[in-house]
């Protein structure tokens, strides 16, 4: 199908379904000015993603890695949704049933309006103790390092699901049942590396889903999907909503 057939396709695929569900990934905040996680840009210093979002990392070096949470939420303080965090907005307006389901914990889904969602790996601006446990909401820019729990005095981490870690069962949950039940699913801007989002293409798919991708490149999902879109998030999206 030439490009633009498939986008008309998705458009009233769109337009048509009654169960909507969207996930998301990094490249649709790419948009918004945040650097991805694997990406040229995805560096800080000499270190990967991978190498500090993980317990052991903070078990060794908890000020390396709240130094590399500052310089990522100094990043994110300065940034705004785009058109395609609008774009879903519009989609939850449209839809009483609609989820979104993100891996992104920059918070910009939030801000953008978006309420029907599941932030599986947590929010940057969320800090958890590591002795009490108690969830807080912290907006510091910079936070203090090493930032202490107020009740506990135990020390604080970002509230975050790290590798080597298992998201919440609740999420987990949630995520099943809407896979299982949404009749569109549009995945935005993931590499679709990473467990078990990776595999919600497939789950949705397997459960009779429409499944259509937005992504600036091929990835491994996109053999599996229906409709594979190449383009920016804040493009396309709003392509699809277009009634003309
Ligand atoms: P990645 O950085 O792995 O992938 C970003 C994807 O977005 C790539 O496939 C790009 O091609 C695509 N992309 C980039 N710019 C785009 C644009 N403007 N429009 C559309 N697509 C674009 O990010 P994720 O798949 O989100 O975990 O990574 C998954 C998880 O790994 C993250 O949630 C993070 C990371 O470690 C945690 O933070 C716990
Ligand atoms: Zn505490």
């Amino acid at each position: 199908m030439a490009p633009g057939s498939t986008l008309e396709l998705v458009r009233q695929r769109l337009a048509a379904a009654r169960n909507i569900m969207v996930l998301t990934g990094a490249g649709i905040s790419a948009d918004s000015g945040v650097p991805t996680f694997r990406g040229a840009d995805g560096f800080w210093r000499q270190y990967r993603a991978e190498d500090l979002a993980t317990p052991d990392a903070f078990a060794r070096d908890p000020k390396l890695v709240w130094e590399w949470y500052n310089w990522r939420r100094e990043l994110l303080a300065m940034k705004q949704p785009n058109a395609a965090h609008l774009g879903i907005v519009e989609l939850e307006r449209r839809s009483p049933t609609f989820w979104l389901i993100t891996q992104n914990v920059d918070g910009l889904h939030r801000d953008a309006g978006s309420r029907n969602l599941s932030e599986i790996h947590g929010n940057i601006w969320k800090v958890r103790c590591t002795g009490c446990h108690a969830v807080d909401e912290n907006r510091d820019v910079p936070i203090s390092i090493l930032p202490s729990c107020l009740q506990c005095g135990s020390l604080l981490r970002p509230h975050i699901v790290w590798f080597g870690e298992s998201l919440l069962a609740e999420d987990l949950q949630q995520c099943s049942t809407v896979l299982r039940s949404c009749d569109l699913l549009l995945v935005i801007g993931t590499s679709g590396v990473v467990y078990p989002a990776a595999g919600f293409a497939s789950v949705a798919k397997d459960a009779g889903a429409f499944v259509a991708e937005i992504n600036l490149d091929p990835t491994p999902q996109s053999s599996l999907v229906d409709v594979s879109l190449q383009g920016r998030a804040k493009d396309l999206v709003p392509l699809l909503l277009d009634p003309t």
